[in-house]
């Protein structure tokens, strides 16, 4: 299985706050069966902003400790950056660090309507990037209306839906949406969206479990075929 979503990087944003924190995290994925994951560190503007270099060195330090210890996993880069009406007045594409430097970016909205963003999600592919919408299912519009992100799978965007929407951490109404999506074929990746390894921590076989309740078999891409592809940069498409 492969992780695809997690802020395990130490003091780079809310996720992870020190280096045993992030060892944690890692010892608990591998304990379920997770081999490579990507590192996704927050860019929110003005709020947290990792440069492409400091989340490179933090790897690197992870990578050594990992190599030390002996652990065989694998851990990528990547950054889950915040969509805003205004974001590309304030940054460029190449202020954003792609999942591991192929043409997918993780991007995700907080409040601000799909809509607003419209724009920004378009110029993103047109300057040939693959973007990779976070956890749909947490957006009020979505939970009212799953219709409203055909648009954007036309377009060849790709969505994550979180562990931790499945096991019910987010309420009903995230968790059926989740479901909802899973069950539309409108899902291609699973990942647990990891803050810490003490609480919020549902572990992707967990994830993986309810998805093949729900789809069968096809399950499996959501956690890995999908997951290899896209650090690879091959289209899904
Ligand atoms: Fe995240």
């Amino acid at each position: 299985m492969l992780d695809l979503h997690t802020h395990l990087l130490p003091e780079i944003d809310d996720g992870a706050r020190n280096f045993p924190e992030t060892l944690k995290i890692i010892k608990k994925e591998m304990e379920d069966g997770v081999q490579q994951i990507v590192v996704t560190p927050n860019f929110i503007s003005q709020l947290y902003e990792p440069t492409v270099q400091e989340i490179q060195e933090g790897l690197t330090l992870v990578k050594k400790a990992l190599t030390e210890l002996d652990w065989p996993v694998e851990i990528l880069p990547g950054m889950e950056v915040r969509l805003s009406p205004d974001l590309f007045s304030q940054y460029n594409l190449g202020d954003f660090l792609t999942i591991n430097q192929t043409r997918y970016l993780l991007v995700d909205l907080f409040e601000t309507p799909l809509v607003e963003v419209a724009p920004v999600l378009d110029e993103m592919i047109a300057g040939n990037l693959w973007p990779i919408l976070a956890h749909p299912e947490k957006y009020v519009e979505v939970q009212e209306n799953t219709e409203i992100l055909n648009p954007w799978l036309k377009k060849h965007v790709l969505f994550q839906v979180s562990t931790d929407s499945l096991s019910g951490l987010w309420g009903k109404k995230v968790q059926s949406t989740a479901e909802k999506l899973i069950l539309e074929r409108m899902v291609h990746i699973l990942a647990t969206d990891v803050h810490n390894p003490f609480r919020n921590f549902v572990p992707l076989s967990y994830g993986l479990e309810i998805a093949r309740r729900l789809i069968g078999e096809d399950a499996e891409l959501l956690v890995a075929q999908n997951c290899d592809m896209i650090v690879q940069g091959k289209s899904l498409f």
